[in-house]
């Protein structure tokens, strides 16, 4: 696990976009293959979306004939619904980076068997070779996808309650509580961890104890994200609030000290 502290907000976005834009540099020099991008929604990847669509404008990056899968949906949304997962995933990530629209795979939350839908997803990304790069926000609660505590370190895509907390956390995209989903389809902490990089970014200081959780504390089901620990390439940005919850904040000092040429993180 790697973590980088950046200098700002605008720092973080700009470095996971850079990492992100070399891993999938990478994914196509030694696949042959367009890359396969695991995407988040929510705040906190909006920055990195913004930096690879300048990436993208300016040439830098090529991503036609990606494709991509999210990370979750709501369950009993509409899938025309404004605050549903694929109309959020359209708007932030398809549109702006120039992706095909059937390239791009977000969970079914509408289906009438989650289960079947679920097991459908695990397989169109098996179908895609896999995901190079998974892009992941943390919640307060330590949760990544939409694994809340006490889920299986196993776990693959299926059907999933919300907490309460995660539900008043994203009730500010809904007019009132009654209106966040109860249930998801997420993919699991299995399908997670097999991706082949991992890139997780997070701002502020409502962020600071699940990061340290992450980062320093035990592995443990109470704070699943905890279980990046164990991943071989995961790099985590965060802002100097998302960080100021960790002890050892030494070892990852300001980005610049710690990796000045990462505008080029091509390996
Ligand atoms: C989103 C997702 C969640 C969010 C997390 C942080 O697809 O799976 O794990 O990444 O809840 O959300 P924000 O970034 O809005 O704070």
């Amino acid at each position: 696990m790697e973590v980088v502290i950046a200098d700002s907000v605008e720092q973080v976005g700009a470095v996971a976009a850079a990492k992100v834009a070399a891993v999938c540099r990478a994914a196509t020099r030694r696949r042959g293959a367009p890359p396969v991008l695991g995407v988040a929604t929510g705040s906190s990847p909006l920055g990195l979306y913004e930096h690879l669509a300048a990436m993208v404008s300016a040439g830098d990056l090529d991503l036609t004939d990606a494709s991509a899968f999210a990370l979750d949906e709501y369950v009993g949304l509409p899938r025309e619904h404004p605050q549903s997962y694929a109309q959020v995933i359209a708007r932030t990530v398809t549109e702006p980076l120039g992706l095909a629209p059937d390239r791009v795979h977000v969970p079914d939350g509408t289906a009438a068997d989650p289960e079947a839908a679920s097991r459908e997803y695990e397989e169109r990304i098996r179908n895609a070779g896999g995901i190079d790069v998974q892009i992941l926000g943390i919640g307060a609660n330590g949760h990544i996808g939409f694994n809340e505590p006490g889920s299986s370190f196993s776990s693959r895509t299926r059907i999933k309650y919300l907490t309460e907390r995660t539900r008043e956390d994203n009730r500010r995209f809904f007019d009132s509580l009654d209106e966040v989903p109860t249930h998801c389809l997420t993919q699991g902490l299995g399908t997670i961890m097999d991706a082949r990089e991992l890139v997780l970014v997070a701002q502020g200081t409502g962020k600071a104890a699940a990061v340290a959780a992450m980062v320093e504390g035990p592995v443990s089901a109470r704070c699943p994200a905890s279980l990046i620990q164990f991943h071989r390439f995961a790099t985590i940005v965060i802002d100097a609030d998302a960080a100021s919850g960790l002890q050892d904040a030494e070892y990852h000092r300001s980005v610049f000290d710690h990796k000045p040429d990462w505008q080029r993180w091509d390996r």
